[in-house]
C-alpha cells in the first residue's frame, strides 16, 4: 500500500514538475498512414481541411480531394454545441461519427472543434436561465460527454474557440463567461483533460495577424493558462486571412504563438481575394499568383518554427466552391487552393513552394 501511494504521489510530482517547466506532451498519436501522393505528401506536417459532411456523401469531387490531398480533418459544423447537443439530455452523433468513420478507414487525423464556442449555441443554452450551478454541471457534461465519445479517435479539441470580442483584448460576453465567470476557460481545459488526458487541448482564435491588440490577449490567456498548470497543449490560429496582409502580420503571428512553447496549428486558412468585397469581378491569373505567393508565405513561415510545434494547417473548406467566404462576405471570392471544380490552383503549387 505504501508503495502504491509513493508511486502516486511520484507521477503526480514528475507531472506537476514538467507542466511547471513548461513542457507540455508533445503529439502522442502519430498520423497514419494516408495517401501516397496528394499535398500532404509534400509536406512535413499534417495538412487538412474543415469539411462538410453532406458534400463529403454527395460530392464525389470534393470527397475525392479530401481523400487523395488531406491527412488531417476538421469538422466543419458536424462537432459543434448545436449539431451534438440540440437539447439538454440529448446528444446526436450521426454526422460526427460519419466523419470519423471516414477518417479511421483513410487514415485521416481528426481534429475536434469545438466544446466550447459563442456561436451555434441551440436556445436551450442560449437562454438559460437556472442558477450557476447548474449551468457548470451542463457546461462539465457537455464537454465531458463529447471527449469521452471521441475518445481514442479525435485526436485533438479547440475547447475554446474564439473567447475575445472582435478586435479587442476583452472577453466576450458569452453565456458561458456571463454565467460561469472568466474561468470557464480554464475549467473547460480541466473538463476536457479528465475525460481524455491524451487528447491535445487548444485554444482557438482569430485575429493574431491583425495586429498586437488582439494577438497580445491570445497570447497572455495562454501563457497564463499554462503557467498555472491548466492543461492546454496547443494554439490554434485561424487565419482567415486576406491578400494584402503584410508579411510582417502574418509572420508576427506565426512567431509570437510558436514562442509559447506550445503546439501551433493554422487551423481554418483561406486568403480572401476580394475583401474590399467588389461584385461582379472574376479571379484572374495574376490574382491567383498574388493568392500563391501569400500561401507560400504563410507556409514558409509555419515551416521555420521549430517541428516539434508544427501541428499543421488546416483550410477552412476544401475549394472555391464550398467556401464559407462569398456567404459571409456577400460578394466573390477564391479563398482556397483548389477552384470550383475542385482541380489544383497556382495556391496548391504555392503551399508545397513553402516547403522546399
Ligand atoms: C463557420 C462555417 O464555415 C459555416 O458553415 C457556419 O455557418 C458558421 O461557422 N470561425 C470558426 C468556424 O471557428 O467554426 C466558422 O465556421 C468560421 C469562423
Amino acid at each position: 500500500m505504501k508503495i502504491r501511494i509513493l508511486t502516486v504521489l511520484f507521477f503526480v510530482v514528475a507531472l506537476t514538475a514538467c507542466e511547471n517547466e513548461g513542457e507540455f506532451p508533445k503529439p502522442v498519436r502519430t498520423v497514419p498512414p494516408s495517401t501516397t501522393t496528394g499535398l500532404h505528401t509534400h509536406l512535413p506536417f499534417p495538412f487538412g481541411a474543415a469539411v462538410s459532411v453532406n458534400l463529403m456523401k454527395n460530392n464525389p469531387k470534393y470527397r475525392a480531394v479530401v481523400t487523395n490531398e488531406m491527412n488531417s480533418i476538421t469538422a466543419e459544423n458536424a462537432m459543434k454545441v448545436s449539431a451534438l447537443h440540440p437539447s439538454k439530455d440529448v446528444f446526436t452523433w450521426a454526422d460526427a461519427d460519419y466523419l470519423v468513420d471516414f477518417a479511421q478507414q483513410h487514415g485521416k487525423r481528426v481534429h475536434g472543434h469545438t466544446l466550447i464556442w459563442h456561436q451555434s449555441l441551440p436556445p436551450w443554452i442560449e437562454n438559460f436561465s437556472g442558477t450557476k450551478e447548474e449551468f457548470e454541471l451542463i457546461f462539465k457534461n457537455h464537454i465531458q460527454t463529447i471527449v469521452t465519445h471521441f475518445k481514442g479517435k479525435v485526436v485533438s479539441w479547440d475547447v475554446v474557440n474564439e473567447a475575445f470580442e472582435n478586435d479587442s483584448p476583452a472577453l466576450r460576453n458569452s453565456v458561458w463567461r456571463r454565467i460561469l465567470g472568466d474561468d470557464y476557460i480554464a475549467r473547460a481545459f480541466q473538463y476536457a483533460h479528465e475525460a481524455d488526458p491524451e487528447a491535445l487541448l487548444f485554444y482557438n482564435d482569430y485575429g493574431h495577424e491583425w495586429g498586437p491588440t488582439k494577438r497580445t490577449a491570445i497570447i497572455n490567456l495562454v501563457t497564463s493558462l499554462k503557467q498555472r498548470g491548466i492543461p492546454i497543449h496547443g494554439i490554434g490560429m485561424q487565419m482567415h486571412t486576406r491578400y494584402n496582409q503584410s508579411d510582417a502580420n502574418l509572420a508576427a503571428a506565426i512567431n509570437t504563438a510558436a514562442a509559447t512553447g506550445l503546439l501551433v496549428h493554422i487551423s481554418e486558412l483561406d486568403i480572401s481575394m476580394n475583401p474590399e468585397k467588389v461584385q461582379g469581378i472574376a479571379l484572374t491569373p495574376a490574382l491567383a499568383q498574388l493568392q500563391a505567393n501569400r500561401y507560400k508565405f504563410i507556409v514558409q513561415t509555419y515551416n521555420a518554427i521549430p517541428k516539434a510545434q508544427q501541428f499543421g494547417i488546416t483550410t477552412w473548406n476544401v475549394g472555391d466552391a464550398d467556401s464559407w467566404v462569398p456567404g459571409f462576405n456577400g460578394a466573390p471570392d477564391w479563398p482556397l487552393p483548389f477552384d470550383r471544380d475542385y482541380l489544383p490552383k497556382p495556391a496548391y503549387q504555392g503551399i508545397i513552394d513553402g516547403v522546399q
